[in-house]
């Protein structure tokens, strides 16, 4: 029976339902310390004095003098220190390590630091320092405003967001063999590994990354982790015993990455009769105290900003620059939820403007297969967001809904129609150049990536695809751990790449493997020939081109679409607004594996639409102010109404069996369809998240 398309059992369900899988906070090892982490209180300024309060006897005590290495987190651009050198760019800045046997006392401890302070610049808008700037350019401008009857102008903003992973950032570090082993919760054990080994001046071989059980990601377990991985080794290496760094969750939402907040100006120009003939785009993103991930991130964002629809004339300009809080970075979606939030509450006031439909208006410009994207990538086949848009309309009863909701105050449905680009940018894939392996076991295959499990079901999915693709049942294939000393760098897991993207690579492995066993099952040939291996490094598909310099050609593998359809209530006392009804059709290529993505469909919708309607992360002095999960409020099941999940299969055909990426995609959609339900309900609200205080103070719209 095939693997691919059935909800076959999660290879790591039973652990987790039973209670027998082990977090990083789970497992003790002999003679381990605990360690902590002393920040900086006040956003910039100059360290001039640091008091150690506390008898020093039992402490490890580590600070910036102490690295072997280099003294950066790296990355992309190695300008984040380890520890503070001297200077302080954002409160919870980490400046100095402890570790102790016992926690009580290590808690207990007692650092006073001085401060030269310095004016910090919080608000971005008013930064000097630009981390990544860049400009999409299709057509001219001049002349798709030139042929235009109406221009729209509008700004939206969207602001941080907590990834609010269940489980903390945690990781044990071990000093052994001469170098260090880490293992913790995290989504990139290749990203840790390197930044190990450039801080502690350590031959790779000297440098072990083994992923334990993760409790969820969403990006912030991305780049994150080579800080804390950095903190614990540092500490290991100096006291020579293991030690654990696990913060609790005011920590780590205090000290942790956010979704980078947004500025977005759109100007539109369209005819009388609603077609697109340009599209300016104005991308400023808030990046934090230093660079992570922000050019990444900035890059998706800006080639997500037009939404899915044709325009000869296009503009987006894009900036991310400096503030002193701490730095944000990678979250689900990566830039896109922000800019299609944007570009998908602008379309409903296009709309509005020509006293057109939204569905109609939508209809009219929305990609087709032929069609070309801003950077002048060809849509292939797969491009279905004209179906996905239709069936959402149909399923939801969109304009029958519009009427009968109209009528009733407090009121509204919106819709959204986004895109997502799976994979890593333009030529990322081919630069990451990734590799997997596949062993012929005495039962059947081990698969061996440095791909993880986060909660998502990566280890289930790649299983699938290498059962079917070899001819085994899904039971006989294992998935190893991930431990750079035994698993070949198959990426990092993120960018809704590791089924696509990693899948693709092991399903040629097992094609391969097929061919040597010949008429022999696995069992058989390695009862009679023994053990091999076959490894396999990412192909590009024939056709694609980026040119990165220029910004143009093929800026992704493939796009998944969706398109939300949200029903809101706003309370007439509280100016509270509640989903009431969500209709979310997902066409995402191929389902491997139906159970998995549509929890990931349902997870990135109600994650959305915390991020729509509920989630504001208060910002006081350059901190989170509201680190706790009484006052930063996150949907819990009691805030979801009914989800009406559709999932559409448009092949995508270098996908493994079909398949496309799905991680992020559910993302994208929610806050605009619940932005653009508030305006219908008659509040023009253009920021999220859409607060009971931001509908009090939004002007009136006639619906
Ligand atoms: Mo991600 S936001 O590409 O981990």
């Amino acid at each position: 029976m095939p693997a691919v398309g059935t909800p076959v059992p999660r290879k790591e369900g039973l652990d987790k339902v039973t209670g027998r899988a082990r977090y990083t906070d789970d497992v003790v090892l002999p003679g381990m310390l605990f360690g902590r982490t002393i920040r900086a209180t006040i956003p910039r300024g100059r360290i001039t004095g640091v008091h150690l309060d506390f008898d020093p006897h039992g402490f490890t005590v580590v600070d910036a003098r102490d690295i072997p290495g280099r003294n950066v987190v790296a990355l992309i651009v190695d300008d984040q220190p380890c520890l503070a050198d001297g200077r302080v760019s954002h409160t919870e800045e980490p400046v100095l390590l402890l570790a102790h046997a016992d926690r009580e006392a290590l808690l207990g401890a007692t650092v006073r630091l001085d401060y030269a302070a310095e004016p910090a610049v919080l608000d971005p808008r008013a930064s000097q320092t630009v981390f990544k700037e860049l400009t999409i350019q299709k057509g001219c401008l001049d002349d798709g405003f030139g042929s235009a009857d109406v221009v729209v102008e509008g700004e939206y903003r969207t602001g941080h967001q907590e990834q609010l992973y269940i489980e903390p950032q945690g990781v044990i570090a071990v000093p052994e063999d001469g170098g260090v082993t880490v293992y913790g919760s995290l989504q990139c054990p290749y990203y840790v590994h390197h930044a190990l080994s450039v801080l502690l001046a350590l031959p790779p071989e000297r440098v072990r990354v083994v992923q334990l059980e993760t409790g969820g990601g969403f990006g912030g377990k991305e780049d994150y982790p080579s800080i804390i991985a950095g903190h614990a080794a540092l500490l290991a290496l100096k006291a020579n015993r293991p030690v654990k760094l696990v913060y609790d969750r005011l920590e780590d939402m205090r000290a942790t990455t956010k979704r980078h907040p947004a500025i977005v100006r759109h100007r539109t120009g369209v005819t009388r009769d609603g077609r697109l003939t340009a599209i300016d785009v104005e991308v400023l993103l808030d990046g934090g105290a230093y660079t992570t991930l922000s050019p990444v991130v900035l890059s998706r964002g800006a080639l997500h900003a037009t939404g899915p629809y044709r325009c000869d004339h296009v503009r987006v300009h894009g900036r991310v620059v400096q503030t002193h809080t701490p730095p944000n970075g990678a979250f689900r979606g990566f830039g896109a939820p922000q800019t299609q939030f944007a570009a998908e509450a602008h379309m409903d006031r296009v709309a509005a403007a020509l006293g057109l439909d939204p569905v109609a208006l939508r209809e009219r410009n929305v990609w087709r297969p032929g069609d070309t994207t801003a950077t002048g990538q060809r849509l292939g086949p797969d491009c279905s967001a004209a179906d996905v848009l239709r069936v959402a309309v149909e399923r939801s009863r969109y304009h029958e809904r519009r009427g009968t909701l109209a009528g009733r105050p407090g009121a509204g449905i919106g819709l959204a129609l986004v895109f997502h680009g799976a994979g890593f940018t333009g030529s990322g894939e081919v630069k990451l150049a990734s590799r997997a392996a596949l062993q012929l076991t005495a039962t059947g295959a081990r698969i061996r990536v440095a791909s993880t499990e986060i909660g998502q079901g990566a280890r289930t999915v790649l299983a699938q695809v290498v059962a079917d693709a070899l001819g085994i049942a899904y039971d006989d294939v294992e998935v190893a751990e991930a431990d750079t000393r035994f698993v070949p760098d198959s990426g990092p897991t993120v960018a809704s790449r590791t089924s696509m993207v990693v899948g693709r690579i092991l399903q040629g492995c097992a094609v391969r493997m097929r061919e040597r066993l010949g008429d022999l099952g696995p069992a058989d040939y390695h009862a009679r020939h023994g053990p091999f291996e076959v490894e396999g490094q990412y192909v590009r598909p024939a056709g694609l081109d980026w040119d990165e310099a220029a910004y143009r050609g093929d800026a992704y593998g493939c796009y998944g679409y969706a398109c939300d359809v949200v029903e809101v209530a706003i309370d007439a006392d509280t100016y509270e607004a509640r989903a009431t009804a969500v209709t979310t059709v997902h066409d995402v290529g191929r389902v491997l594996h139906p159970v998995l993505v549509r929890g990931q469909i349902e997870g990135g919708t109600v994650q959305g639409l915390g991020y729509a309607l509920l989630e504001e992360v208060a910002m006081r002095d350059g901190a989170m102010a509201n680190a706790q999960l009484t006052n930063y409020v996150i949907p819990t099941t009691a805030d979801v109404p009914p989800l009406d999940v559709v999932v559409l299969e448009t092949p995508y055909v270098e996908g493994p069996f079909g398949a496309k990426g799905v991680g992020e995609l559910p993302m994208d959609a929610p806050a605009a369809a619940a932005v653009n339900a508030i305006r219908h309900a008659g509040f023009d609200v253009r920021e999220v998240p859409a607060t009971p205080e931001r509908l009090s103070e939004a002007p009136c719209v006639s619906r």
